[in-house]
This record gives C-alpha cells, sequence and structure tokens, in this order.
C-alpha cells in the first residue's frame, strides 16, 4: 500500500487506563509499550493515529489509600499520576493524549452519559445487596465467589448493601450474543471469546449496579449528588470521553470513533466486552472493532502485582539495560495472547543473544569491514551474483510478513521474522568469507557487493525494528552512514537503497553482559514482598468513636450451614437480653456442631444487613491471619454471663 494511498485512514488504539494506586511495575508497561508499537508502526504506515492512554482515579481503593497516607485523594492520585507521565517519557511511549479521570472534561461526560442513560431508562434506582472485591472495583454474586472469595484476584471480599442506580445490562443480552457471534474478530484471543460467552453471558446478565453511596471519592451523579459512579462506567467512559464525546467539540469523536482496538490486560476482558458493549449499545454508539485481552507476565511465584508485592521495577531495568533491550524482551519473550513468566536470567540471555551476539555483532562487524578493507566508505555497487539471491528474496519479503503478522498484534512472531533475516544476514558473512576475498586483489569488486549486501539488509532491518525499538534505528543508520532518503517504511520494500556513504564506528549498541554478575546484582534491586507484612495500623480514632460499638458476650444456641454457600453459617446467639441472628463468613473454618455452646463477641448495635437474602443482626469477632489461610473466633477467656458488655 503506497503512504499517500492511506494518508488519510485512521488508527484509534487504547491501553486500559491505570490505577494510580503505587507505582507501576513492569507488567503494566507490557500493556503500554505494545500499544505504543502499534501507534508507531501505524504512524510509519502513514496512518493519522490517535492512541490513549491515562489514569483511572477514582474508587473506594483510592480513597482507602489517600487515607491511610493522611492526604485527599486528589493530593494522593496527582503524586502517582506525575510518576506514570515520567515512566511513559522514559519508555518513549507516544500516546496522543493521556486522559486522567478526574479531568473536568472527563467529569462531564460521564455525568452527561449517566443522565442520558437514566433518561432512557437504562439505569433505574434499586438497592444493591452483595459482594463487592474493593482492589478489583468488581461487585460478585454470591455463586460467582470462588471458596467465599474475589473469583479474579482471590482476595477477601466486603458484604455491600445500599441504595444504588443499576444498568439494564441484562436488556443487552441476546444483543451481545448476537453481535459476538456475528463478529468473530471482535474479542480476541479467540479463548477469551469462549470465556466470557460460557462464564458470564450463557448463564444469564444481571443489571449491573452503577453508583455508590458509601464513599465519596467519585463522579457525584449529576442528578442525585449523594450517589457516586461506579469507577468502572466511569473509567470505561475515558474511551469516548478523551475524543470529546457529548462535549461541544466532538470532532475528534467524530473522526476516530470507533476504536481499531482496545488493548487490556486478561482479566478485564470482561469489562470490556460485556459492560462497555452493553453501554454503547445503550448509547447508539457503535462498538469498537476488537478487544484484545493479551496475557499476564507473571513472576516465578504468581502473578506480578502490587497486591501480591512481588514486583519488578521498569526504571531499574531501563537504567541498567537501556530502553530498546527492555521493550524488545518484553514484545519477544511472550507471545501477546499468552501468559509468560518474567526471569531476570531470561532477559540477560536474550540481551546476549538477540541483542548483542544476533544484531549488534552484524552491525559491528560490516563497519569493521568496511573500514578496514575500504577505509570507511561503503561501495555502492549494484551488481549480485547467485550467492547473493537467497539473502535478498528472504530480506526483500520479510516486511510484508512482518505487517501481516503485526496487524494481528502478533509482535513476538512478527519479531521473530526479523531476526531470522539477521541470522541469514550472518550467515551470509560465513558463506561469503569477506576476509578471505581481501586477500585477493582481483576479488576487490565481489567484496565491495557482498559489503553493500549486507549494509542494505541492516539498513532494512534496522527501519523494521522502529516500531519495537525507539533508540537503536537511529544509532545504526548515524554509524552505517543510511541515506535520510532511505529511511522510509516502505523504503523496506526495495532492495538498494544504500548508497555511497562514509561509516561512523561508535558505541557498541548493544554491549554483552556478565549473566552471573548482572544476576546478583538485580537480586539486590529486588521488591520486598508485602504479602510477608503485616497490614498497617488504621487510622487513629478517639474514644468517642470507640464508645459507640456495643461489643456483647453472646453465646450461640443453634448453628447451621446457610444453603448454596460455601463460606456463610447461620448463628442464633443468646446475648441475655434478646435471640440473635448472625450470618457469618466462617465457615471453612468452623463446622455448626463446634460451635453450638461456644461464647463468642458480638457487634450487638451494627445495622442488619442480608447475605444471600439472610438478615444478620451483627457480626462477630475474630482473628484472621495475615494470609487468610487462618481464622480463630475472638472470645473471653473465663465464664461470664452471656449479655456482657465488653468495653
Ligand atoms: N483501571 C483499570 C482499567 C480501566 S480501563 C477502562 C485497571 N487498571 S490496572 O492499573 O490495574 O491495570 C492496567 C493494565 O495493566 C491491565 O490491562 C492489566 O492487565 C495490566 N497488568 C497489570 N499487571 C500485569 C502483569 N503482571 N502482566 C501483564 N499485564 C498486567 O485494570
Amino acid at each position: 500500500m503506497e503512504e499517500t494511498e492511506v494518508k488519510q485512514k485512521k488508527y484509534y488504539i487504547t491501553t486500559p487506563i491505570y490505577y494510580p494506586s503505587g507505582k507501576l511495575h513492569i507488567g503494566h508497561s507490557y500493556t503500554t509499550v505494545a500499544a505504543d508499537t502499534m501507534a508507531r508502526y501505524k504512524r510509519l504506515q502513514g496512518y493519522d493515529v490517535m492512541f490513549l492512554t491515562g489514569t483511572d482515579e477514582h474508587g473506594q481503593k483510592i480513597e482507602r489509600i489517600a487515607q491511610k497516607e493522611g492526604v485527599t485523594p486528589k493530593e494522593y492520585v496527582d503524586k502517582i499520576v506525575a510518576g506514570i507521565q515520567d515512566l511513559w517519557q522514559l519508555m518513549k511511549i507516544t500516546n496522543d493524549k493521556f486522559i486522567r479521570t478526574t479531568d473536568e472534561e472527563h467529569t462531564k461526560a460521564v455525568q452527561k452519559i449517566f443522565k442520558k442513560l437514566y433518561d432512557k431508562g437504562d439505569i433505574y434506582k434499586s438497592e444493591y445487596e452483595g459482594w463487592y472485591c474493593t482492589p478489583c472495583e468488581s461487585f460478585w454474586t454470591e455463586t460467582q465467589l470462588k471458596e467465599g472469595k474475589c473469583p479474579d484476584c482471590g482476595r477477601e471480599v466486603e458484604l455491600t448493601c445500599e441504595e444504588s442506580y443499576f444498568f439494564r445490562l441484562s436488556k443487552y443480552q441476546d444483543r451481545l450474543m448476537q453481535y459476538l457471534e456475528e463478529h468473530p474478530d471482535f474479542i480476541q484471543p479467540v479463548s477469551r471469546k469462549n470465556e466470557m460467552i460460557n462464564n458470564f453471558i450463557k448463564p444469564g446478565l444481571e443489571d449491573l449496579c452503577v453508583s455508590r453511596t458509601s464513599f465519596k471519592w467519585g463522579i457525584p451523579v449529576s442528578f442525585d449528588q449523594k450517589h457516586v459512579v461506579y469507577v468502572w462506567i466511569d473509567a470505561l467512559s475515558n474511551y469516548i470521553s478523551a475524543l470529546g464525546y457529548l462535549s461541544d467539540n466532538d470532532e475528534k469523536f467524530g473522526r476516530y470513533w470507533p476504536a481499531d482496538v482496545h488493548l487490556v490486560g486478561k482479566e478485564i476482558v470482561r469489562f470490556h466486552t460485556i459492560i462497555w458493549p452493553a453501554m454503547l449499545m445503550a448509547l447508539g454508539l457503535p462498538l469498537p472493532k476488537q478487544v484484545y485481552g493479551h496475557g499476564w507476565l507473571i513472576l516465578e511465584g504468581g502473578k506480578m502485582s502490587k497486591s501480591k508485592g512481588n514486583v519488578v521495577d521498569p526504571v531499574i531495568l531501563i537504567e541498567k539495560y537501556g530502553l530498546d533491550a527492555i521493550r524488545y524482551f518484553l514484545l519477544r519473550e511472550v507471545p501477546f495472547g499468552s501468559d509468560g513468566v518474567f526471569s531476570n536470567e531470561a532477559l540477560i540471555q536474550r540481551i546476549n543473544s538477540d541483542l548483542a551476539n544476533d544484531l549488534g555483532n552484524l552491525v559491528s562487524r560490516t563497519i569493521a569491514m568496511i573500514q578496514k578493507y575500504f577505509g570507511g566508505e561503503l561501495p555502492e555497487t549494484m551488481e549480485k551474483n547467485a550467492q547473493d539471491e537467497e539473502l535478498i528474496k528472504l530480506v526483500t519479503s520479510m516486511p510484508a510478513k512482518v505487517e501481516q503478522l503485526l496487524d494481528q498484534l502478533q509482535f513476538s512472531t512478527a519479531l521473530k521474522e526479523i531476526w531470522k533475516a539477521v541470522s541469514r544476514t550472518n550467515k551470509y558473512i560465513d558463506e561469503t568469507t569477506p576476509w578471505i576475498l581481501a586477500k585477493d586483489v582481483d576479488q576487490k569488486p565481489r567484496l565491495a557487493q557482498v559489503l553493500y549486501n549486507l549494509s542494505e539488509s541492516i539498513r532494512i532491518i534496522s527501519i523494521l525494528i522502529q516500531p519495537f525499538m525507539p533508540e537503536t534505528p537511529e544509532k545504526i543508520w548515524k554509524q552505517m552512514g543510511v541515506p535520510e532518503s532511505s529511511r522510509s517504511w516502505s523504503s523496506t520494500k526495495e532492495w538498494g537503497g544504500m548508497t555511497k556513504a562514509p561509516v561512523q564506528p561508535g558505541e557498541v549498541i548493544f554491549p554483552r553482559l556478565d549473566l552471573d554478575k548482572e544476576l546478583k546484582e538485580l537480586e539486590k534491586t529486588h521488591v520486598p514482598d508485602k504479602t510477608k507484612q503485616l497490614p498497617e495500623i488504621r487510622p487513629q480514632i478517639g474514644i468517642d468513636d470507640f464508645a459507640k460499638l456495643d461489643l456483647r458476650v453472646a453465646q450461640v444456641i443453634a448453628c447451621e450451614r446457610v444453603e448454596k454457600s460455601e463460606k456463610l453459617l447461620k448463628l442464633q446467639l443468646d446475648i441475655g437480653l434478646e435471640t440473635r441472628q448472625v450470618v457469618s463468613g466462617i465457615a471453612k473454618f468452623y463446622t455448626p456442631e463446634e460451635l453450638v455452646g461456644k461464647k463468642v463477641i458480638l457487634i450487638a448495635n451494627l445495622k442488619p444487613a442480608k447475605l444471600m437474602g439472610i438478615e444478620s443482626q451483627g457480626m462477630i469477632l475474630a482473628a484472621t491471619s495475615k494470609d487468610e489461610d487462618k481464622l480463630v473466633l475472638a472470645s473471653v477467656d473465663a465464664d461470664i454471663p452471656v449479655g456482657s458488655q465488653i468495653s
């Protein structure tokens, strides 16, 4: 395709917007580097690209972290967001816009979207009762929980019971199903599509709670200010609010929507392929062309995440090995749809083999030979002989293959394809033995041909690695003297772009690393595993706050399992003055028989709540170990009448 022909074609790509709940780790930069590679590639092809990233700043999780740190949520996010923006700058991420969900334009757009859906009858007011995973900001029904915990992250969920607005997700079930059937490429890789259909859509979509009243840090519902918009409704809207949807200037929305691809990690495919499409259908808007759910970068021992504590800091790696080595590793090591293990050893080995040995050596050997045999100036010659044909064929057929693979977001295979050319070119040196040719004056023209072919091959390779590696191509062009007129993407399809040019040997592009030494040094930079630490002490309270609690000694007089729940027990408690029914999530740790007769401590003045439709009139106290694998009920250490007050 000619560049001028595609000039007006647009390409809109997004990353998820990141929670500023702490410093970003290498796993986060995975999505952003992949999106940046696509954005760079499409720009090189001549597309008008819109590449969006940003931060997802509202929600209960952020509010709690800020409270713990003793600052306002806005003060807290401002600091973290600045760090995220610095990281993207360091990683040479070429986003065209950085959206913050605290931006005024975004806030207004979300309020308008919410109102529009309400006016249409797709949002209505009711009462929410169910479980909430604060770290994931997700609602779950009892049956969706896995052993009583969040099915996504395995952490504790909280019982939530409050007046809420609901989005009529159930209404869109059939349309969504039909859409997925008619658009087989909408969810990629295909395995994720099947997971969505079988695990979520087929069992039936329930209306979604889309507002909260129990905390404040969110976008207020414009017509009912005590509610804030559910953080996922707020966050997903960023993809259109960033383009000016429902604003006075929606020119970008007209130009770029629908998005070509939303790149997301596999755990949030559900939000992007069920809730988001249903919202768009309700708004009467076209759906994004594709949602691509990539795998996770895992450290031995589990998913790399802040909550698990086992993180790798990209800044340290970039400082040590350079940006391009890290970007190359991220994109090459793991096929994009699959999970992959991140290890320091794999990183160093890739740098040594692919970058230092294969590419780096190819460039430095070629430059050294041009210096040695031709006084530092590449001779121009278009002569070829039969020995060259295979190399030329392989190198010139590679760009089309790379494009095809990149269009399917197959970064790793695209790089493999380029590295086939790198290896083939290295092999060409061994086949043509320039050092032997150099011994014979009559072979000088042939030696010139060989060096020309080597340089030409390197030129094509260096152009094709541009989307992946923003720094290396320039270095190669400078050292090899690649003419500016032969650096365009389309010039890779023609053999012969090199001209007579002086080489300028410079620094080694990728120095070889000593594996043992590097591993020892990297070990020292490990971030401590926070799961091994105890939770921090909560903010101080006054004696008046404590005095509000009415704690009583209570005796279990009857107890049974709650049907269809692995977690819950229903207890009848004698508190001296009356009998109380309490539902408690302790079934994994106690059998009903063990509990009858036991004295426990009850919060007697806790507002009643319903758990799986059963009223719970208070809560009993228990101690939970930091790994949440042990739970012991609190009790009094000697006999005392039931109903006794604890203070
Ligand atoms: N705020 C939501 C996204 C809202 S989009 C409308 C969110 N944020 S996040 O900060 O938790 O994650 C952002 C992205 O980083 C997700 O796509 C997630 O999958 C990705 N990753 C986080 N850890 C990762 C790895 N260890 N490996 C690969 N990707 C990882 O979710």
